[in-house]
C-alpha cells in the first residue's frame, strides 16, 4: 500500500535527495542538496513522497514560476524531478504523484504544470503524454548542457516541454483513463526500441546520437509548422511513436505567446 503526501521533516526530505543521486547518478555539480527542496516547500512549490511503510518510494519536486498568461502574470509550477525507486517502478507509483501534484496545485488555484523530459526516453514520454495528458510543442536544444546524470549517457541535454494545462478537458479525460479527443495526426516521429541500450553502451552510443540529432530537426520543424505532440504510442516493435499534430488553442486558452 503507497500513501502519497507531502515530504516532512529533515530525514524525509534528505531521503529525496539520497533517491535523486541513486536514480540519476549525479555527481556533487548536479544534485540538488537538502536545502533546495526545503526552500521548494517553503516558497510555494512541492515536495511529494509515495510512502511505502516508512520507506520513501518515490518523490516528486516543484518550484514555483510566474508567467505571462492572457489575464496577465500567474503562478505555475515548474515540475523538477520526478522519480520512483527501482523496485517500486511500473506499479502507478510514478503517475499517482503527478495526480497528486495536480490536485495539490488545483487546490490551491495553479491550473498549470509543466516540466521537461528527454524525447529519447520512450517511457517518460507515454507517460507524460498518454497516460497524463500533456502537450508539447517546444524543443531545447541541450538543455541542461553537459549532464552527469547516468541516464544521459553523454548525450546532449536535448528536452521536450510538457505543458500540462490541469482543468483542460484533454488532462480530465486522462485522469478519467477516457481516450482523448481524436486528433488529427500529421507527423510521427520515432525513437528506436533499442534506444536505452545504445545510449548505455560507449560503442553504440553514436547510433543514439545520430537518432537524437534527426528527431531534433523533425522536432523543430514540426514546431515551426505550428505542429504538438499530442499523442505517443509504441508500435508492435516496442518502438516509440510521437504523435504530432495541430493542437487547439482552447487546450492554451489562457496563454500569452
Ligand atoms: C519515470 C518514472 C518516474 C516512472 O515511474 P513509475 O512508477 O515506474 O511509472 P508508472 O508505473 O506510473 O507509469 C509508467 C508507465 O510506463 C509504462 N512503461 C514501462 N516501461 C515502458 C517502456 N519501456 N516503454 C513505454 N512504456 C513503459 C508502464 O507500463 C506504465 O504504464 P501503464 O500505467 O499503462 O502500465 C521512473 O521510471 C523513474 O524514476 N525513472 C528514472 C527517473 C526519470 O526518468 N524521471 C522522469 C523525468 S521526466
Amino acid at each position: 500500500m503507497i500513501q502519497i503526501r507531502s515530504c516532512e521533516g529533515f530525514d524525509e526530505l534528505q531521503a529525496c535527495v539520497e533517491l535523486q543521486i541513486e536514480t540519476w547518478g549525479y555527481d556533487e555539480s548536479d544534485a540538488i542538496p537538502r536545502k533546495t527542496f526545503l526552500l521548494a516547500q517553503k516558497i510555494g512549490g512541492q515536495v511529494l513522497g509515495a510512502f511505502d511503510g516508512e520507506t520513501l518510494a518515490g518523490f516528486a519536486m516543484s518550484l514555483p514560476g510566474i508567467k505571462e498568461f492572457q489575464s496577465g502574470p500567474r503562478p505555475y509550477l515548474h515540475s523538477h524531478m520526478l522519480a520512483v525507486r527501482e523496485s517500486h517502478r511500473n506499479r502507478g507509483v510514478g503517475a499517482q504523484l503527478k495526480w497528486e501534484q495536480r490536485r495539490e496545485a488545483l487546490s490551491r488555484g495553479i491550473r498549470h504544470i509543466e516540466w521537461t523530459f528527454d524525447p529519447l526516453e520512450i517511457k517518460n514520454a507515454f507517460l507524460n503524454i498518454h497516460r497524463l495528458g500533456a502537450v508539447s510543442r517546444t524543443y531545447l536544444v541541450d538543455f541542461y548542457g553537459v549532464s552527469s546524470s547516468r541516464l544521459q549517457g553523454g548525450l546532449p541535454t536535448d528536452r521536450l516541454l510538457a505543458e500540462w494545462e490541469l482543468d483542460s478537458p484533454r488532462v480530465e479525460a486522462a485522469l478519467a483513463q477516457r481516450p482523448a479527443t481524436t486528433q488529427s495526426i500529421e507527423e510521427c516521429i520515432i525513437v528506436p526500441a533499442s534506444i536505452d541500450e545504445w545510449k548505455a553502451n560507449e560503442a553504440s552510443r553514436e547510433r543514439a546520437l545520430i537518432v537524437q540529432l534527426e528527431n531534433r530537426e523533425k522536432f523543430k520543424q514540426a514546431f515551426t509548422r505550428g505542429l504538438a505532440v499530442v499523442g505517443f504510442s509504441r508500435d508492435a516493435n516496442g518502438n516509440g511513436v510521437f504523435e504530432l499534430g495541430p493542437a487547439p488553442q482552447a487546450w492554451f486558452e489562457t496563454r500569452k505567446e
